[in-house]
């Protein structure tokens, strides 16, 4: 059963902006070593880490309530699979909202472009 879904889209620039005024700073608070490594390793960074924004903050809007001002934005990973498809890794506290709502998955949806980077949340609850 479909509990939540949420959708954000971020502009690129800001992204960039952001990166080349606080630097590792604002990389780690955002974003895992994981992140940080995926889109380092591409031709647009920026691109891939706006996406990954948009992405954690979908998810957030998927859960919705105010459980989720106490979800820091790294605790929300973006990985991919072999296919490059996107998963979601949750740890901390938004590990734990999750268990005690019981979501069984988290299907998440990544595009982006030069200025605009975009992702779609969709929280999955198994019911008997
Ligand atoms: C996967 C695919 C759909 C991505 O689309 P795209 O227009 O190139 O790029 P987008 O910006 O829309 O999306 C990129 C995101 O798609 C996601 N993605 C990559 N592979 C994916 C897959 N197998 N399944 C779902 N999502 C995938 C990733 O999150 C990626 O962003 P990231 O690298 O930052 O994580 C595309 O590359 C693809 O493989 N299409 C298959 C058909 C094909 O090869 N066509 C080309 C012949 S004309």
């Amino acid at each position: 059963m479909i509990v939540g879904v949420g959708v954000d889209i971020v502009e690129v620039p800001r992204i960039k902006d952001a990166v080349s005024r606080w630097k590792d700073a604002f990389l780690k608070r955002i974003f895992t070593e994981n992140e940080i490594q995926y889109s380092k390793a591409k031709k647009f960074a920026c691109q891939h880490l706006a996406a990954r924004f948009a992405a954690k903050e979908a998810v957030l809007k998927a859960i919705g309530d105010s459980s989720i001002q106490r979800i820091g934005l790294s605790e929300v990973e973006v990985l991919n699979d072999e296919s490059g498809k996107p998963f979601i890794r949750l740890s901390g506290e938004a590990k734990k909202i999750q268990k005690s709502r019981g979501i069984s998955e988290i299907i998440i949806s990544m595009s982006h472009t030069r200025k605009f980077a975009i992702a779609n949340a969709i929280l999955i609850k198994n019911v008997e």
